[in-house]
Parts: C-alpha cells; structure tokens; sequence
C-alpha cells in the first residue's frame, strides 16, 4: 500500500498551527477542477479513496458531529447506478428525450472514481443544521484538494442526480440527507484551462 499522507497524530499532540510552504500556497492559488468530459482512467483505487476519505474528512465541523458519509463509486458498480438514473428520469420526467435518457445512462461512465458525500446532520443537534450542511461542502473541496495533491484531477458535480426523489430513496437517503456533491476523480486527459475568476475587491468590505 502507497501511502500518500502522513498519519495524523494521536489526539492531544501538539501541532503546528501553521504550515507555511510556497508549495501549498503555489497549489491552492492555482488549483483548478477538471472538465466532467476529460476524466479518464486511472483513478484512485480503493485503498488510496481511502486516503483520500481520510484527509478530505479533516474539515471543520462545528462539535465534532461528523455530519456527513460517502458513498463510493468505481467499476462495474458504476453501471448499476447509470441503469438507475435512467429508469428514475423515465419515472420522474416522462417527457425526456432519447438524448436525456442515453446521458443518465452515462452518468457514471464520465470517470474511473465518483464519490457521493451525502450530508447526514443532525437534526436533533443544537448545531444548527446549517452549520453541518456547511461542512459537507467543506469536506467535498478537501476532497478535490486531497486528490488533486495526491495526482487526481476532478470535479464537484451535482447535476439533477443530486435533487431527484428517486435517487435519494435508491442511495438510501433519510429525509434529513442530501447529496452535497457528486465527486468525480480521474486523471485528465487534457489539460484545464483558467477561466474568469471573481473579482474579490468588489465583493470585500473591510471595516
Ligand atoms: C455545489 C456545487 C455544485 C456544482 N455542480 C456542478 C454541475 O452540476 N455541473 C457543472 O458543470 N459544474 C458544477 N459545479 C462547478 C464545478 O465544480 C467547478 O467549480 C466549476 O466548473 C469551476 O471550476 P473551478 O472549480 O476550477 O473554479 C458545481 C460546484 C459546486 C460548488
């Protein structure tokens, strides 16, 4: 097994509380998501989305609820859930055309690796439901970061996959989770290129 980050310490161990690198900081300010149509094989195997889990699952979570869980996707499981998406869209959109209905067929086929994270919080919590739906996005961007410094390219999708009833009850979904991203890890097959980016001056008040 390849490990491909170190081991986090034992609970209580002094860390560092910062771990300034022009690598990282080269890294994020660079970082960019793979188009859906460009990631081919190889992706992450198992034991290495694994590691990945691992590491994405190092975010923030307000009292440690763990507010969310995966569900993986590789291989032959991929079709089962392409079969599933067409029959669900035939059921939920009677109207769909051949061309919708052959795209829900090929959902999964547009990576090696998709990982559902389901955002699972407690509703019963006084952490406002909110906060834990906020850490499930924060855990779907560590993800793409884990892979993307791990070699990985990738893409947060959500799509009408992420929305329909019938996926959800065919994923197992309680009434209280929701997909919060569909995370599709491959390898590129052809380089991204940058795109606009916000102008942050605009949207900045320091006070
Ligand atoms: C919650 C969420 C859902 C998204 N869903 C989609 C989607 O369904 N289809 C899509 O093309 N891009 C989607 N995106 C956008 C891409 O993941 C990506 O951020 C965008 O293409 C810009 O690339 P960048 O991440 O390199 O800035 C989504 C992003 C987020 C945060």
């Amino acid at each position: 097994m390849q490990k491909l980050f170190p081991s986090a310490p034992a609970t209580g161990t002094p860390m560092a509380a910062t771990n300034a690198s022009a690598e990282a900081r080269s890294f994020l300010a660079l970082r960019r998501s793979s188009s859906k149509r460009l990631l081919a094989e190889p992706g992450p195997d198992q034991d290495q989305v694994s590691q990945l889990l691992y590491v994405a699952a190092r975010v923030s979570d307000h009292r440690r609820l763990s507010p969310w869980r995966f569900e993986v996707f590789q291989g032959a499981a991929r079709e089962h859930f392409n079969l599933a998406a067409q029959e669900i869209l035939k059921a939920e959109k009677p109207d769909a055309s051949a061309q919708e209905l052959s795209d829900a067929a090929g959902l999964f086929n547009r990576a090696p690796t998709i990982v559902i994270v389901i955002s699972s919080p407690d509703t019963t919590h006084k952490t406002p439901v909110w906060e834990q739906e906020l850490s499930a996005g924060a855990v779907c961007h560590n993800l793409l970061l884990s892979a993307n410094a791990a070699g990985w390219a990738g893409c947060w999708l959500t799509e009408w996959v992420s929305y329909s009833a019938g996926i959800s009850a065919w994923l197992g979904l309680s009434e209280s989770e929701r997909v919060a991203g569909m995370i599709y890890l491959g390898t590129a097959s052809s380089p991204p290129q940058e795109r606009m980016r916000p102008d942050v001056k605009a949207i900045t008040t320091f006070r």
